[in-house]
């Protein structure tokens, strides 16, 4: 008999598909996220779900007594109450590793575009603002030769690394949990404390996972250690970060511009004063999001359910269930 899921968001045809060989599916068929009321009232006796960022408390797995495994298309997975689950003998599965470059590549959209002002000038251009004499005040900042700070050396940490170091012939410094002695040799990156990383770069890129640990991990003091040239960045989690600290750092002149891919609260309120800001350049949340990505993603996120339900171990059963 094939045991039951639910998919709680829309995913690629050829993925349901290997799914249905598999599993009795029962989903979500909208494009705007399921309202929590209703996949509480859905999932019923599911075994497995299929999400992205839903939250896997002690409130859903209450309404799910018959759910064995949790996958989400996500590398990040700070929506899963891990004891919460563990109690229960649910277990839940990620997707590392397919979203690496995809992800470093928008980072570094975020660097090139905030070093060098690109959405601010585009409007300038497109609102006929372009005068000759506009010149100095358009300039903006180098990338190559400069150094890069990556606060969480993982596998997109490495992946932005790489680029760095090759492609614009940048002194790379990390500060991450524990050494990245490979990473040091392959790619002659350096490990410096927190402090000096942020005093030294002028790029800093956050890639940290959200954890308790690194809640709230860049705040004012942290902006202050900043050269007053530097641009923060942030493609993490927005949660990772003392908002109102960079709002104020940024009014203040401590540090000199952002480049986002998440915040505090998504969607982002459009009367955050982030978004005022010509030297901050925002995104919503679009690191992993290409169809080629975003379809692998989902694909070993079924690979990962179904390998759980027939009683196997998921290729990408997270470390805390193991
Ligand atoms: C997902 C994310 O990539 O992978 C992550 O951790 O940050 C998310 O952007 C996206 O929700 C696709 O599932």
């Amino acid at each position: 008999m094939k045991p039951g899921i639910f998919i709680d968001r829309r995913i690629p045809a050829e993925v349901e598909a290997y799914l249905a060989e598999h599993c009795v599916i029962d989903k979500w068929e909208h494009t705007d996220p399921i309202p929590r009321e209703t996949l509480l009232s859905r999932i019923g006796e599911a075994e497995g779900l299929l999400t992205s960022g839903t939250k896997i408390n002690n409130e859903l797995l209450e309404h799910a007594p018959g759910l064995k495994v949790v996958s989400s298309i996500s590398v990040g997975y700070n929506h899963f109450d891990i004891p919460a689950m563990k109690q229960r003998g649910v277990i839940g599965t990620n997707t590392p590793d397919v979203l690496n470059d995809t992800v470093a590549d928008l980072v570094f959209a975020l660097i090139l575009g905030s070093a060098r002002r690109v959405a601010e000038l585009d409007h300038y251009v497109k609102e006929g603002l372009w005068k000759p004499e506009n010149g100095e005040k358009w300039f903006g900042t180098d990338v190559h030769h400069a150094t890069l700070g990556i606060i969480g050396m993982g596998r997109i940490g490495e992946t932005i690394a790489r680029r760095a170091k090759y492609g614009f012939d940048m002194d790379v410094i990390y500060h991450n949990r524990s050494r990245k002695p490979e990473a040091e040799e392959q790619l002659g990156v350096r490990y410096e404390s927190m402090d000096k990383l942020l005093s030294e770069s002028d790029f800093i890129v956050l890639m940290a996972p959200l954890t308790p640990q690194t809640e709230g991990l860049i705040g004012r003091s942290e902006f202050n250690l900043m050269k007053k040239t530097a641009i923060f960045i942030n493609a993490s989690r927005g949660q990772t970060v003392d908002e109102q600290a960079l709002i104020e750092a940024l009014k203040e002149g401590v540090i000199s511009g952002a480049g986002l891919d998440v915040y505090q609260k998504e969607p982002v309120d459009v009367s955050n004063p982030l978004l005022q800001m010509p030297n901050v350049l925002t995104l919503p949340h679009i690191g992993s999001a290409t169809a080629k990505t975003r379809f692998e993603m989902a694909m070993l996120a079924a690979r990962n359910l179904v390998a759980a339900l027939q009683g196997g171990t998921p290729p990408q059963l997270l470390n805390e269930f193991k």
